[in-house]
């Protein structure tokens, strides 16, 4: 089972949280999962992928323009309808706008006709409501993306797990 997560990255942080999916996916036995950048991806591996997880920075509380403009001009092409998708994103600060970010993602995934999954509260610790949000290392001492690294590959195992159960 194949399983693709496509990042929009340009300082680094959205791009090592989408490896640290990765890391936690190909934990699963029988999953081959691969990261992608907007700029720079296989579409046969993600046609060919039986879920995607979409990940994107906060830019003032609202998905980037280069991932924006990615979900309308490529994403259609990809055959999404009926994968898995779920969704994840970094910021800058605590209540920096992730979860929006993480929202309307969700939402152009459900438009494709995809079947989103975040494993909610019924996994456990670590609850993960819609997606996991990494907050990065500029400003606040208590945070840095190390700190979400577990978090990150957790949400992959459970996502490529239900993956595995729907799609074998
Ligand atoms: C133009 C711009 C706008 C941003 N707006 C926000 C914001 O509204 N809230 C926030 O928490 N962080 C904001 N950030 C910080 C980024 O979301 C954060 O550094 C993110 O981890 C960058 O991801 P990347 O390293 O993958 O590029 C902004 C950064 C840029 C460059």
């Amino acid at each position: 089972m194949k399983l693709s997560v496509i990042y929009d990255s340009k300082t680094g942080n959205t791009k090592r949280a989408a490896e640290w999916i990765v890391e936690g996916m190909n934990e699963i036995e029988g999953t081959v999962a691969r990261a992608f950048s907007v700029e720079d991806f296989d579409p046969d591996f993600i046609k060919e992928s039986s879920g995607v997880v979409i990940g994107c920075p906060s830019y003032a509380a609202l998905m980037t323009p280069n991932m924006r403009s990615w979900l309308f001009s490529e994403a259609g092409k990809l055959g999404m309808a009926g994968k898995l998708g779920g969704a994840f994103a970094t910021e800058q600060y605590s209540h920096g706008g992730g979860e929006l970010i993480i929202q309307s993602i969700l939402t152009n995934e459900m438009v494709f006709g995809m079947l989103c999954y975040s494993g909610g509260g019924s996994c456990g610790a670590p609850v993960i409501h819609l997606g996991p949000v990494g907050i990065n290392d500029n400003v606040e001492k208590y945070n840095g993306m190390d700190n979400y690294r577990d978090n990150f590959r957790v949400y992959g195992r459970r996502f490529a797990s239900k993956a595995k159960e729907l799609f074998g």
